[in-house]
């Protein structure tokens, strides 16, 4: 077995003794439910969370059964729920460590609306479900007291904040705005240790992911563009560990990439050779 195989295995105690919410698990292929096994292997205790319709398909309960986590269920875009969710949170852990923010959400992208001929109130939930949501669980965590002193905040976000990636219509500005509101808040936050983070993960086969149309095509395309390759879910919920770990205590207010190089890469040879080919084909055959 390499290094790497093992890697994701074995418990490094990272989390042993913190406790946290952990937002958006919707079945196995969750970014979040990969993320809530690796908090569990690193000894974390949390409460999951996620949308009343959400939970009605049922799945979440083996995630609670295998991670000994309960389920409160919580639509991020009421203010009420929120709240309530927060002061269940206090009840059952006391304060809290850790928060992941995992969600994402565009009635535009799945009812096929075109960016330029967009619904405006559809437009609004994304906003509101996939970005000011993270400033509404950070407002009822900081208002109820449950977040701890030297606390980590993530998000999950992706690279359409700052590349315009056509399909990913108006979800390039739900994360937009998603980082700066971790950005702003991470500052305010700063006096009492806390930091606030957002992560850009590499397209992933999840359930959000595949819904988008043109996906297959996106992750090829960051599949051959970046030098590691695109990284699993998995290996995200390892890199999310790190940051809820007092190891990254000084880490706030970025945007932190989880992409193999995509981001810093420009093209691949393996992409060269295959425009080159293709062109060449093209050539022979007119
Ligand atoms: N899959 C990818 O390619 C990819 C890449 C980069 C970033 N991300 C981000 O990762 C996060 C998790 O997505 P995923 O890919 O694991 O897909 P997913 O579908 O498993 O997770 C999205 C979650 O958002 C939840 N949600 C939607 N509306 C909600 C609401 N009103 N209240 C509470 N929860 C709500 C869903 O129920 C679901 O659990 C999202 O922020 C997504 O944008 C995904």
């Amino acid at each position: 077995m390499t290094q790497q195989e093992g890697y994701g295995q074995q418990s490094y105690g990272l989390l042993k003794g913190k406790k946290g919410i952990i937002f958006g698990a919707l079945d196995d292929r969750s970014i979040a439910w990969r993320i809530a096994l690796a908090c569990k292997r690193e000894g974390a205790d949390f409460v999951l969370s996620n949308a009343p319709i959400a939970l009605r398909l049922g799945t979440l309960d083996a995630l609670s059964e295998e991670t000994n986590a309960p389920v409160f269920p919580c639509d991020v875009s009421s203010d009420p729920d929120v709240e309530e969710l927060m002061k269940k949170t206090a009840a059952h852990l006391g304060g809290v460590d850790f928060i992941l923010h995992a969600i994402g959400m565009s009635p535009n992208i799945r009812k096929k609306k075109e960016y330029n001929d967009i619904n405006y109130n559809w437009y609004q939930q994304t906003l509101n479900i996939s970005a000011v949501s993270l400033h509404r669980v950070l407002h009822f965590a900081e208002k109820t007291g449950v977040l701890n002193d030297g606390a980590s905040v993530v998000a999950l976000s992706y690279i359409g904040a700052q590349r315009i990636f056509s399909k990913y219509s108006d979800m390039n500005d739900a994360k937009a705005l998603l980082e700066s509101i971790a950005r702003n808040y991470g500052s305010r936050l700063a006096g009492r240790g806390i930091r606030v983070n957002t992560v850009s993960q590499a397209p992933t086969k999840t359930s959000a992911g595949t819904g988008i149309k043109g996906f297959d095509g996106m992750y090829t395309f960051a599949e051959m563009i970046a030098p590691l390759g695109n990284p699993s879910a998995d290996e995200c919920a390892d890199y999310c560990v790190t940051l809820f770990s007092d190891l990254t205590r000084k880490v706030t207010m970025q945007n932190l990439y989880h992409d193999g190089g995509f981001v810093t890469s420009g093209i691949s040879e393996e992409m060269i050779d295959d425009l080159a080919k293709l062109y060449s084909d093209r050539d022979s055959e007119s």
